[in-house]
């Protein structure tokens, strides 16, 4: 049964899965805490995902902080790059996302891509208006608006800080410890389950756009020259791709193919990417996502972040449209590059080659004292440049001059005065800069996922019910158990099975108030695999048996209390 997202929302704030936080003060939008049931499912998810991305792929895991100094995102891009569109009403003075008003009301599917001057055109020409007030938009100036909250680090006005935008920075950053646990061998992977936040200009549809959220995210450093992926492993999978070819077709359509096949036609073109795809499919399938209502589609390249040269979005349709649930960007060596550059310390792996190697060098002299005063401290800039120069371009030294780019001045320098010389040297191997491949995963979007496509509705005995399907792996609450009526004896007997089942590692909620009809609805509203009662013929027979319920068909057996603990476990564990 398909269900609204108002159902949905409603369901949720009831029975405990989230809810807007700080209600008690008008609530905050973008905010969400997740209630009992809710944390447990998010729980569940968190450690589906880390038993498969970190445990089950052999990759580190670690858990960096959320706050980050400003240098880094100076090297990352975000606080100049990290920006959405906004545009303010001129009357009610709600800012709005501009790329998403012109795409909620006109054909335009990628309004993101647009340089700004273009969107204020499109506003102004299909007389766009505010969504909250319906005043007309046409004439406002579009503009840039970085996502990213800012702090200080300390009293005052010290060190600026921000929170990161993207859990993967706090890998970064790191790498030059991380490679170093990895022994320098690439290829290797870290993972991090962690909060990321970013200042949203409208955070819309409860958790799916908010400002603070949850990513899980593995950042896969391989050599690109030698690393392959393992794809024999999941050549078979099938899967459902829209790439970007497909998108820009008037009549372009899904493709349904395999792995193997996407990467043996070129579809996906990074073997990495097509790897990751084909390991996340069937983990989605197993937390409970719709594999009818999910596919892979392909950024277009206005689309993509600063930092991608391909990336393919996880999406799942809920409530009629499309939501990303995951990214699988292919970032090249653009991070470790960028903080290589901007930092001290070193971003690249040392890769030994099999038996050295007698090279070249070009090499210049070090010491440039005799250019004089007018290069001042600017000698070392010199040295600098001209030691690139001589790597990058020997040509350059073959005549009397050497022309150098400094602080935007052009200068000549004699050769011999360079002490430009080529020597052979023997090498055991060079210094690379890994390249990344980042499965980058929503957990919020995926709770949100699997509680739709959970969702249920059917009749038993005349009476309307609800209930959500929820995948054993993943439900809150594995196990309720009922005394039948309220009674010393079996109440105390429920309670010996609730510690026994807890002995066994089961998430178990005991429940003695109301009918027992209505403590099946109750726990068949959060998606309860299983429903324990404990009656007379329990504390009476010698049997000593209990009725167990199954949520999805409702179907009762009769179970030797003895066996309880063993079976339900073995169904937990898959
Ligand atoms: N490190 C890559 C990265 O951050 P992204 O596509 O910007 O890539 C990854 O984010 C995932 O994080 C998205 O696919 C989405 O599931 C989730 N996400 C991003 N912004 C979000 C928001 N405002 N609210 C909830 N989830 C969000």
């Amino acid at each position: 049964t398909a269900v609204t997202s108002e159902k949905l929302v409603e369901l949720a704030k009831r029975r405990g899965y989230f809810f807007q936080s700080s209600g008690a003060y008008g609530g905050v939008g973008g905010f969400y805490t997740f209630g009992p049931q809710g944390a447990a499912l998010k729980g569940n998810v968190e450690d589906a995902w880390r038993d498969r991305f970190a445990v089950a792929e052999g990759n580190m895991e670690i858990d960096a902080p959320t706050i980050m100094p400003e240098p880094v995102f100076e090297a990352s891009g975000h606080l100049d790059g990290f920006d959405d569109m906004l545009v303010e009403c001129p009357e009610c003075g709600e800012s709005h996302r501009a790329d998403h008003i012109v795409e909620d009301n006109t054909e335009y599917e990628d309004a993101e891509s647009l340089p700004i001057p273009e969107v204020e055109e499109v506003i102004a020409e299909y007389e766009l208006v505010c969504p909250a007030c319906g005043a007309g938009l046409a004439g406002q100036a579009v503009e840039t608006f970085n996502l990213m909250f800012a702090t200080n680090i300390g009293p005052g006005d010290s060190d600026p800080g921000y929170l990161r935008p993207e859990t993967a920075q706090g890998i970064f950053v790191e790498f030059p410890r991380l490679k170093e646990y990895a022994r320098n061998q690439l290829p290797f992977g870290v993972t991090q389950i962690g909060r990321a936040y970013r200042n949203e200009i409208s955070p819309r549809r409860s958790i799916i756009r908010t400002r603070e959220f949850t990513q899980a995210e593995l950042e896969y450093f391989v050599d690109p020259e030698t690393d392959e992926p393992a794809l024999e492993s999941v050549a078979d999978v099938e899967v459902t791709l829209y790439p970007a070819s497909e998108q820009n077709e008037e009549d372009g359509e899904e493709i349904q193919t395999t792995i193997g096949e996407a990467v043996d036609e070129g579809i996906v073109s990074s073997p990495w990417v097509a790897y990751f795809l084909g390991v996340a499919k069937p983990w989605y399938d197993a937390v409970g996502v719709d594999m009818d209502r999910f596919r892979f589609r392909q950024h277009l390249s206005g689309e993509r972040a600063h930092y991608a040269s391909d990336c393919w979005d996880a999406e799942s349709e809920v409530d009629g449209n499309w939501i990303e649930m995951a990214g699988f960007a292919y970032r090249g060596d653009y991070d470790l590059s960028k903080h290589d550059a901007h930092s001290d310390d070193r971003f690249t792996i040392f890769k030994q080659y099999d038996e050295p190697k007698t090279v070249e060098r070009a090499t210049v002299d070090p010491d440039m004292s005799y250019l004089g005063p007018e290069f001042g401290g600017a000698a070392g800039d010199v040295v600098d440049e001209l030691e690139d120069l001589a790597a990058r371009d020997r040509e350059a030294f073959a005549g009397d001059s050497v022309e150098i780019g400094l602080e935007g001045e052009t200068h000549e320098i004699p050769v011999e005065k360079t002490g430009f010389a080529v020597e052979e040297q023997t090498e055991a191997g060079e210094h690379i800069t890994p390249h990344v491949v980042e499965p980058s995963f929503g957990v919020d979007r995926l709770v949100y996922t699997v509680l739709h496509h959970a969702y249920r509705e059917d009749e038993i005995d005349g009476e309307e019910r609800t209930y959500l399907e929820l995948e054993p792996e993943v439900a809150p609450t594995f196990v309720g158990v009922f005394p039948l009526q309220s009674d010393d004896a079996l109440e105390a007997r429920a309670n010996e099975i609730v510690d026994d089942l807890r002995a066994a590692g089961l998430s178990v909620t005991y429940d003695d108030s109301g009918n027992i009809g209505r403590r099946y609805r109750r726990q068949d509203e959060v998606g309860t695999p299983f429903c324990v009662t404990v009656d007379f013929e329990t504390i009476e027979n010698e049997a000593t048996t209990v009725t167990v319920r199954e949520r999805d068909t409702t179907e009762q057996k009769r179970l030797p209390v003895a066996d309880l603990a063993e079976t339900l476990a073995a169904i937990r564990e898959g």
